[in-house]
């Protein structure tokens, strides 16, 4: 990093200089490292809204314009003419595969779907009508149970191990989930299917008769798994971090980024922007819930809108608008009750100047529900599959954090307002 400008900061008449670092493209950075030694302050900033707490050159958003762009490819592009596991390849090693490349890259994660046997006992042992996220979150931290030659982080070929062995079971995983929470028999991954078709099929098949994965349905399963692939520096990718700085093993990692990812101001809002929809059910019922979300005093929200970064429309939400006009056409779904007060939610909060005005547009969740519920995955279904696409996004972070030489433990400070010094009193005198 090369800096050739810096800031000064003065305090009670003492002055600082901070160096600026000049990023590839985006904001510029102030680096406070040494702040604190030698002026004796913290800075302040929770919720990290000012804050570059890593370098990184995997994924950029400029929020302001609508741009995510993973190694400098636009998001729009990949998701039009590239397919996930392509986009897998180019997150993890910094740039499109050649063709031997790729076929070698798919064949290990094909070759890698199977879990564990033993496992299948552990998924038993949860309650049948357990969230699947909470299951995952199990299933995948119990996975360093399981694969103790891949925990070594110190190790780059055990990384990589762990890197694809992820990748390629938490479709199934996933699946399992699934199948559990509905009693039906876990159906085994097939090698001679594509990564969104064995997802599908992972999920909808029975051993009872045959399944054709319909290629309309893979093509948007793809495209979801595509559009959620990575997204820069995110809750559940930075407790992937945090996680990973103390040196914990991957799959304790992963499983913490899944738990992060389960709240509904993250992946969780798709499954909550389905069931916001279902709850207004008519559209004359429109106007009450956009009165409520505009009510300081009401702590609802429009599921579905808004976001820290993006402060224009989210471009993987245009992606997925246009994917889910197909997978509806396809599903012959054009006018369910459901969609048609997505649809007028959508026409009203653009118009509205309170949405206008604190610039809160659909993101990605608000149309992924929609297409995953044509194609018929019930809502607790939603988030793990958002954690299925994002697994490439953690990992990737991972092992660059991981290759950084600079690498510390994540430990933020504080501003303590708590009490000062004081005295234990005992139980008799208080
Ligand atoms: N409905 C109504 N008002 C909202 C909404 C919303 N969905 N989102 C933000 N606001 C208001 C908020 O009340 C605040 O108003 P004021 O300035 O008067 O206090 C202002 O807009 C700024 O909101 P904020 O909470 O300070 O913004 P944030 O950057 O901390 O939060 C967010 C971003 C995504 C958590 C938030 O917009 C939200 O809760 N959205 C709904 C949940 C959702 O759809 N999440 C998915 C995000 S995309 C997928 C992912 O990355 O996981």
């Amino acid at each position: 990093m090369a800096e050739t400008r810096s800031a000064t900061l003065t305090i009670d008449g003492k002055s600082y200089e901070l160096p600026i670092h000049s990023p590839t493209a985006g904001p510029d950075v102030l680096d406070i490292r040494k702040l604190y030694a030698q002026a004796n302050v913290f800075t302040y900033d929770p919720g990290f809204t000012s804050t570059a707490a890593c370098d990184s050159t995997i994924t950029f958003i400029d929020g302001d314009e609508g741009i995510l762009t993973h190694r400098g490819y636009p998001i729009d592009q990949l998701a039009a003419e590239s397919h996930f596991l392509e986009v897998c390849y180019l997150l993890l090693y910094g740039d499109l595969p050649s063709k031997e490349e790729l076929d070698q890259f798919e064949g290990i994660i094909t070759r890698h779907t199977m879990i564990h046997e033993q496992m299948h006992y552990f998924f038993r042992g949860f309650r049948r009508d357990s969230h699947p996220m909470a299951t995952m979150v199990g299933v995948v931290g119990a996975m360093s149970a399981f694969y103790h030659d891949s925990t070594d982080v110190n190790d780059q070929k055990q990384r990589e191990i762990a890197s694809h062995r992820l990748i390629a079971k938490m479709p199934t995983i996933a699946a399992m989930a699934y199948k559990y929470s509905i009693g039906q028999p876990f159906m085994y991954p097939r090698n001679e299917l594509d990564y969104a078709s064995n997802f599908l099929h992972m999920c909808f098949a029975v051993p009872a008769e045959d399944y054709k994965v319909d290629p309309i349905l893979s093509r948007a399963m793809d495209r979801i798994f595509t559009l959620h692939a990575d997204h820069e520096q995110n809750a559940s990718t930075s407790t992937v971090r945090l996680a990973s700085s103390s040196g914990a093993n991957p799959f304790a990692c992963i499983a913490a980024g899944i738990a992060c990812l389960w709240g509904p101001a993250h992946g969780g809002a798709n499954q909550a922007c389905l069931e916001m929809l279902r709850e207004i059910g008519t559209v004359d019922r429109i106007p009450e819930y956009i009165e409520r979300a505009k009510d300081r005093n009401d702590p609802f929200r429009l599921m579905g809108f808004g976001h820290r970064v993006y402060k224009n429309f989210d471009p993987r939400a245009k992606v997925m608008k246009a994917s889910a006009d197909e997978v509806l056409d396809l599903m012959g779904i054009q006018n369910n009750p459901t969609l048609q007060v997505a649809k007028e939610l959508e026409r009203i909060a653009l118009e509205d100047d309170y949405f206008q005005d604190k610039k809160l547009y659909p993101n990605v969740d608000f149309y992924s529900g929609i297409i995953l519920d044509a194609m018929g995955f019930p809502t607790s279904m939603f988030t793990p599959i958002f954690a299925v696409a994002r697994t490439v996004g953690w990992i990737s972070q991972w092992k660059e954090q991981l290759a950084d030489p600079q690498l510390k433990i994540g430990r933020p400070r504080q501003l303590y307002l708590g009490d000062k010094l004081r005295d234990y009193v005992d139980i008799s005198r208080r």
